[in-house]
């Protein structure tokens, strides 16, 4: 496979070059990892994390899927969350959605691809939840606000869910926030979401979200 010799030559040269700048780089490694971050993203081959947050190794603990959901159902993504707040301790969650979604499309269009379509009804429940907002705007419009909206829907999930309400009341530091990435120009911009407490979270919708 072409590809792979491709990407094995590449790595090689990689390795070579920073161990080059920086001798120790990959011992120090090795040791452990402790990232900031816990990203939450789409698998869009488009939306590297690292590639467009221009981090270095080591920065980020990642968990991506279609759509970018965080499923309390999940047991990857619940087994993802854990790890990184109650063994990794990282200050941050960012959960990042992007324009040009091929997941927040299918889930508007019912592709009946299975299982896909089974895991985008949680982007469904998102769309009925705000349907009255979306059924206004045209196509394009309709597909980036739900994908923005189903980041906001992915932070709550996160905020209201048990691993984090225990990390936020023993004093631990974590902050969840939303962003999304605009495929079309390279951007990241920031949802104007992000809770650093329960208290912070109740405060602006622990009670929509309440049961
Ligand atoms: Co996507």
């Amino acid at each position: 496979m072409p590809f792979i010799k491709k990407m094995i030559a590449y790595n090689h040269s990689w390795a070579a070059e920073v161990t080059r700048d920086k001798p120790d780089f990959f011992k120090t490694i090795a040791r452990a990892q402790s990232p900031e971050t816990l990203w939450i993203g789409c698998s869009d081959a488009r939306v590297g994390p690292d590639k467009l947050g221009g981090l270095p190794m080591g920065s980020l603990f990642v968990h991506r899927n279609v759509a970018n959901i965080f499923a309390t159902n999940d047991l990857n993504s619940m087994a993802v969350l854990e790890y990184a707040i109650d063994v990794l301790k990282v200050p941050n969650i960012i959960v990042c959605g992007h324009y040009g979604c091929g997941g927040i499309h299918a889930a508007l269009e019912h592709s009946g691809i299975q299982p896909v379509d089974l895991w985008l009804d949680q982007v469904r429940f998102v769309f009925n939840r705000h349907a009255k907002e979306l059924k206004k705007l045209p196509k394009e419009g309709r597909a980036n606000r739900l994908a923005e909206l189903n980041v906001e829907a992915q932070v709550h999930n996160i905020c209201r869910n048990t691993i984090v309400r225990e990390a936020w009341k023993r004093g631990q530091d974590v902050c969840v926030t939303g962003l999304i990435f605009d495929i079309h120009d390279g951007h990241l911009k920031q949802l104007g979401i992000e809770f650093r407490s329960q208290e912070e979270w109740e405060a602006c919708y622990g009670e929509a979200f309440s049961d």
